[in-house]
């Protein structure tokens, strides 16, 4: 586990960008809780934080497909494959993420044009 950020640098219900060990990482704070995703999403590889963050889900600014922060499931095509999550925990003030075992971002899968 690698400290990212201090708690008091993500307000809830904000999400941002950054770096842990050469990986694309989106940090998110919903209700107390910080969650990690690698910061690509599956579908075309546009990076997350430039989209909106609504409860627990994540909507990609490029096409508007939908994910679950929590287990980077994909909830709206045009995606179709989930994004890798990452295991947090805070200590001593700092958020702090393990990207151990981060895979390359899969090839981007596109849905039905429909
Ligand atoms: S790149 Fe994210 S929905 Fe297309």
């Amino acid at each position: 586990m690698k400290p990212v950020i201090s708690i008091a640098a993500l307000d809830d219900g904000k999400m941002m960008a950054c770096k842990v060990d050469d990986v694309d990482v989106l940090l998110c704070r919903v209700e107390g809780q910080f969650y990690a995703m690698a910061n690509r999403c599956s579908h075309a590889r546009q990076a997350l934080d430039g989209g909106r963050l609504r409860g627990h889900e994540v909507i990609c600014p490029l096409h508007s497909a939908r994910f679950d922060i929590r287990d980077g499931r994909c909830l709206a095509a045009p995606a179709t494959q989930p994004i890798q999550t990452f295991p947090v925990k805070v200590e001593g003030g700092k958020v702090m993420v393990s990207v151990e075992g981060a895979q390359q971002p899969p090839r981007p899968r596109f849905g039905p044009l429909n």
